[in-house]
Formats: C-alpha cells, sequence, structure tokens
C-alpha cells in the first residue's frame, strides 16, 4: 500500500472547498505522454494553478499504470523545481470513469489520491451500491471519490451511451447520502469527444458560417445546486474544440469535419457556480495533433520526434494556460488559504 500523501500529492477535499469559495474550477487535464505532462505541470505552476492529473483506463492500458503513477510523482518534483522557490503547486492524482472496484481499489493501493467509480450507466440502486463500497474503502486512507448520475452522450471509456440523459435532480440527495461520495459528475448536455452535437443540432453563426451548439442545462444544474448546497460538482466532456486547431488539423492533410464542442463562455459561467472541477481531454488532443501535422507538412525531411512533438508540446501548453487563466479561473489560486 502506497499512501499518495507520501508522494506529495494531495486529494481534492480542500481544492473543491476553495475552488466553490473563490469561484473558480480546477482544471482536471487527462494525460498518456511525457509532452502532455510536461506542458499542464509548466502551464498550472508558472500561473499558480492548483491541477488534477486525470488517468483513464484507455491511458493506463496505453502507457503502463506504473509509468503514469511515476510520471504523476516526478510531477510534483518538476513543479517544485520550475516554481522559483514557491514549491509544488497542488497535484491530485485521479483515476478517471473508474468502472469497478477492483480498479479503483487498485488505484488507491498504488497511490492514487482520487478515484472516480462510474456507475452512471447502471440502474440507480447498482450505482448506489458500487459507489458506496469504493467511497468506504476509499475513505480509510483519504482518498476522495467522484461518483457520476445522469448518462452523457459519446463514449466515456467503455462505458458508452448513445444518447445524453440529464441528471435527475430528484436523485442527488438520496445519492450522495447513501454514497458518502465526495463529489458528482453530472450530465447536462457536455459529453466526450471532438463531436459533442450533431450539425442538425446546431444552427449556423451567420457572421462566421460555424456550428452553434445548443445551450447545456444550466436549469439543472441550478437545480441539483439548490438541492445540494456547497456540494462540489463535476463536469465531463468539456473540450470546447477550438476552430483555430481543427482548421490547422484540416489544412494539413487531417479530416474532422463538423467538430463542435462546449463554447467557452459557458465554461466560464459554470466554474462559478458550485462546478469545482472541469475535466478537459480532446481539447489536447487536438492541440497535440496540430501541432505533428503541421511539421509533417511544413518540413516533411523531419524526422527527430523532438522537433515535432516540442512544437505540439507548446500547443498543449499554450491551451492549458488559456483555459486555466480565462475560462476555469483556477489560475493564481495554487495556494489560497
Ligand atoms: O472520458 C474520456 C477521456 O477523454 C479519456 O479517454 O478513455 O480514450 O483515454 P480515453
Ligand atoms: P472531453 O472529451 O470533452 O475533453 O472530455 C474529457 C473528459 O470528460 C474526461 O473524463
Ligand atoms: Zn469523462
Amino acid at each position: 500500500m502506497v499512501n499518495f500523501k507520501d508522494l506529495g500529492l494531495v486529494n481534492t477535499r480542500e481544492m473543491f472547498k476553495k475552488a466553490m469559495a473563490g469561484k473558480y474550477a480546477i482544471p482536471a487535464f487527462n494525460f498518456n505522454n511525457m509532452e502532455q505532462l510536461q506542458a499542464i505541470i509548466q502551464a498550472c505552476t508558472e500561473n499558480a494553478s492548483p491541477v488534477i492529473l486525470q488517468v483513464s483506463k484507455g491511458a493506463r492500458n496505453y502507457a503502463n499504470q506504473t509509468l503514469l503513477r511515476y510520471m504523476a510523482q516526478g510531477a510534483v518534483e518538476y513543479s517544485k523545481e520550475i516554481s522559483g522557490g514557491k514549491g509544488a503547486v497542488p497535484i491530485c492524482l485521479h483515476l478517471d470513469h473508474g468502472d469497478s472496484f477492483e480498479l479503483c481499489k487498485s488505484c488507491i493501493e498504488f497511490g492514487f489520491s482520487s478515484v472516480m467509480i462510474d456507475g452512471s450507466s447502471l440502474p440507480y440502486e447498482e450505482n448506489v451500491a458500487l459507489t458506496k463500497k469504493v467511497c468506504d474503502f476509499a475513505h480509510q486512507y483519504d482518498v476522495t471519490v467522484e461518483g457520476e448520475l445522469g448518462v452523457l452522450a459519446g463514449v466515456e471509456d467503455e462505458v458508452s451511451a448513445a444518447e445524453s440523459h440529464y441528471t435527475k435532480p430528484e436523485e442527488v440527495i438520496d445519492f450522495v447520502t447513501k454514497t458518502g461520495v465526495d463529489s458528482l459528475a453530472i450530465s447536462i448536455g457536455t459529453s466526450h469527444g471532438a463531436y459533442k452535437f450533431t450539425p442538425e443540432q446546431c444552427t449556423v453563426d451567420p457572421k462566421t458560417g460555424r456550428l452553434v451548439p445548443p445551450p447545456l442545462a444550466f436549469d439543472v444544474l441550478k437545480a441539483v445546486e439548490e438541492k445540494l448546497p456547497g456540494f462540489p460538482i463535476v463536469l465531463h466532456g468539456s473540450s470546447s474544440v477550438p476552430q483555430e486547431e481543427v482548421d490547422i488539423i484540416n489544412a494539413n492533410g487531417g479530416a474532422l469535419k463538423a467538430a463542435v464542442g462546449i463554447p467557452e463562455e459557458q465554461l466560464r459561467e459554470a466554474a462559478k457556480s458550485a462546478v469545482c472541477k472541469i475535466n478537459i481531454d480532446s481539447d489536447s488532443r487536438l492541440a497535440m495533433t496540430a501541432g505533428i501535422r503541421k511539421v509533417f507538412v511544413d518540413k516533411p525531411a523531419e524526422f527527430d520526434p523532438r522537433k515535432y512533438l516540442g512544437p505540439a508540446r507548446d500547443r498543449m501548453k499554450a491551451m492549458y494556460t488559456h483555459k486555466i487563466i480565462n475560462v476555469l479561473g483556477s489560475a493564481g489560486h495554487a495556494w489560497d488559504k
């Protein structure tokens, strides 16, 4: 058993309390590789933002869970090293979309400071039972747990849903009370990936010709907040799919047609509410792909990976920096009292 506290990591409890009081959201960025992690830690340390590093089951399969955990441990030292003497920003290592008690237990025993148990595709009572089982185990080690109610459209790792079912506000008190969960992911119209809305669901901006998605269900968020005052809420599927990245990808041999994300002004509004954690993965994938594709087209003779992964890392860092300063509002809050 490795305790996360011995690794310099933190759980989400204090992070969320401060985010709620300060009306901002903690960035939850997924990582699978070194360049992504470097970009996250540089952006968050240089801008004094706390951060949640997310590892999905897919990331564990791709990169190996041992390597990812040591990378997160190394990230604490790296943040300290580049902080100019201030010390590492608060870093939480979180399992994203855990789909079984065994997976959550294994991550907890391995040093994760937070886990998500995603029982959202199960019948309600089974979701309650599974989430409670994970909470009872995790809380013995002060590891925090995120549960989910409501189903997001799109593909959540191995949990898939053809269409989204908004969270039912009338269920949240019962769920939180029975499970003891520390935060709750809800469904209000976000979804995973770069194709969050079909063109038919969107209108067209007459000035730009771009697709404009329907607004998030802020009424559902408000109803949940009223039921659970001061309780940390999580938004998954919150990439904005920046058109600039999509355009660079498509101009350099890519084929991302009708990719649409969540408008940033809506995330800005959500971050001021009980939403304390905002999950972003696809925007990092897009920035990395745009950076690599551009080098491949501009410099076809280049074959040193550092020459294309370096620019890709720069694009990801710029994206993360923009999110924490201009969208989530977490910049400057690393050492809030
Ligand atoms: O919620 C899904 C995350 O974007 C992780 O995606 O399962 O492909 O690693 P992944
Ligand atoms: P995006 O696909 O919108 O980046 O969502 C990521 C996510 O929710 C990870 O859990
Ligand atoms: Zn998710």
